[in-house]
């Protein structure tokens, strides 16, 4: 079964917009990896104020491979500082989860 990986963003009130609009601009920068199953960005509501960006991957080695190539040329700067404008988020977490059970709407 599949692999969910999660991370995790803590994000301060004043800059959700601006994490909303960069992600916004990135959409389509996972979408043609081998491997690559769905990405959803989680804004909270209740609960918790960290934004969940859910992605799931066909297994570990897709995402491992995404982490190497594309995922890297898609963060370009966030971590390294200099000219690029700053994160959006204060600190960034992966969680990691294997799919136990899923269901989708039957078509009829
Ligand atoms: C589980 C997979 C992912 C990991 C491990 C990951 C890693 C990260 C990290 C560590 C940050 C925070 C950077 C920082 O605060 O310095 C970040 C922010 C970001 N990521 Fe990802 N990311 C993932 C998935 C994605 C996907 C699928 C997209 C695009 C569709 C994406 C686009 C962005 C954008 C636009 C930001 C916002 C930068 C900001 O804070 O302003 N990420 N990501």
């Amino acid at each position: 079964m599949s692999v969910v990986k999660i991370n995790v963003l803590t994000v301060p009130a004043e800059q959700r917009e601006t994490l909303e609009q960069r992600f916004a601009s990135r959409a389509g920068a996972v979408e043609s990896s081998d491997g690559f199953e769905w990405f959803e960005l989680l804004r909270p509501v209740e609960g918790t104020d960290q934004y969940l960006v859910y992605t799931r991957w066909r297994d570990e080695a897709s995402f491992q491979a995404w982490m190497e190539g594309p995922m890297k040329a898609s963060h370009q700067g966030q971590a390294d500082g200099g000219d690029r404008p700053k994160p959006a988020s204060s600190s960034a977490a992966v969680w990691t989860f294997e799919v136990v059970q899923q269901a989708a709407p039957k078509s009829e």
